[in-house]
């Protein structure tokens, strides 16, 4: 039998040993800080609801990656960009110039995004939209170093003005905020709707975030037409359906929108909003086990039910987490990285979804009923749809 012995040169050749994995591992850890994300999200005004969805899916995607993103620590920084475009230059170049973020995750709002990417362009920060729609991002101000988790204006729009075209309606209004999202959304709506054989009488528009709708619903009522449709989102949108229904238009002029309308806002919005018909890239009821997943965890999580704005979150992440793996998690290796976002086939909520050349979501545009306190999809709109992407070089 033989034993073996420790003698003191083993016990230092362990040690010797054990010091050099531990220095390498220190190394390491060294070249390896957390990964800085800024998140410039609304926290106050219309849209607040919306930004804390939004952060709300962002953190849970890394949650569930242990919260680590390819080793990394996640450091977060916060703006709130209180959906103000006149504010918005100076607060993403808080993130930018004063916290050196590695990445910027926002807005909600378009005039704030567009003054993000152009700052992102500038400065070649990476930017990643988890909601603002502004068409341009992935237009004319399309770049290398941005990237959108959900959706172009036009599309939404596009989708709801083939489903009222389908429906037969002739005759259409619009209603919106004046601004890039409600004037987007409702050119999209409208190349669809007057392709399939319809006609916009009249866009409606008050200024962002005004609410005093009063005066638009009586000239809805005195010019009846087939069909109306509006873009609004989160308070806006809330008093909006209310007031449409308390106006008795509901039960005699059927309204339509992007899915905005009533997306997080069903519990305030109860009665007045039951069977309104929508469009939108997520709905209630898909009832497959990824967003079942997705779901039952946000919900113990945040102790709130998912919306699209959650999912939009969720996926800026993913599409991060693609890009950081192919790379081993070295920020530096910029190019590859963009590369390896921008052929991602996102595992989403919603349902999977490719990035276009431009680098917005290419997908499904479901139809959905409201029923209760859900947003039922009922069928699909358009399928696959790409954004035109109109000026963007690339
Ligand atoms: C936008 O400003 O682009 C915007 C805001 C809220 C939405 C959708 C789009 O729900």
């Amino acid at each position: 039998m033989s034993r073996v012995h420790f003698q003191p040169r083993h016990l230092c050749l362990a040690a010797a040993t054990a010091l050099a994995t531990l220095s390498a591992s220190a190394v390491h850890a060294q070249a390896q800080p957390p990964i800085k994300v800024g998140l410039m999200l609304p926290a106050t005004g219309t849209f607040a609801a919306l930004g804390t969805a939004i952060e709300n899916g962002f953190k849970q995607y890394v949650a569930e990656q242990g919260g680590k993103l390819s080793g990394r620590e996640i450091q977060y920084f916060k703006v709130d960009d209180e959906s103000d475009p006149a504010k918005a230059t100076d607060n993403v170049n808080k993130l930018i110039k004063r916290d050196n973020v590695d990445v910027i995750v926002g807005t909600v709002h378009s005039g704030v995004a567009l003054a993000m990417a152009r700052a992102a362009k500038e400065s070649n920060t990476m930017l990643i939209v988890p909601n603002a729609g502004a068409d341009a991002i992935t237009g004319p101000l399309c770049a290398p170093n941005i990237i959108r988790s959900s959706f172009s204006n036009w599309q939404p729009g596009f989708a709801t003005g083939v489903l009222a075209a389908q429906k037969g309606y002739k005759r259409a209004m619009t209603i919106t905020w004046n601004y890039a999202a409600g004037n987007e959304t409702v050119k999209g709506f409208t190349e669809a709707f007057e392709k399939g054989g319809g006609k916009v009488l009249k866009e409606l528009t008050l200024p962002f975030p005004n609410v005093e709708f009063q005066a638009l619903l009586t000239e809805i009522a005195s010019q009846k037409p087939d069909v109306v449709f509006a873009f609004f989102a989160g308070g806006g949108a809330v008093k909006f359906v209310k007031d449409y229904d308390a106006a008795g238009l509901r039960r005699t002029i059927p309204l339509v929108g992007s899915g905005f309308l009533t997306d997080g806002t069903l519990a305030a919005q109860g009665a007045s909003a039951q069977g309104l018909l929508t469009t939108l890239h997520y709905a209630d009821g898909l009832d497959t086990p990824r967003d079942t997943a997705f779901r039952t965890r946000y919900a113990t999580t945040y102790k709130l039910q998912p919306d699209v704005y959650a999912v939009q979150g969720y996926d800026a992440a993913q599409i991060l987490a693609s890009g950081l793996a192919a790379v081993k998690g070295d920020f530096k290796q910029r190019d590859a990285m963009v590369a390896a976002m921008r052929k991602v086939n996102v595992d989403s909520p919603r349902g999977k979804f490719t990035l276009s050349a431009a680098h917005n979501p290419v997908q499904d545009f479901y139809v959905r009923e409201v029923k209760g306190e859900q947003n039922l999809r009922t069928g699909v709109a358009v399928k696959v749809l790409p954004d035109p992407a109109r000026g963007c070089k690339m």
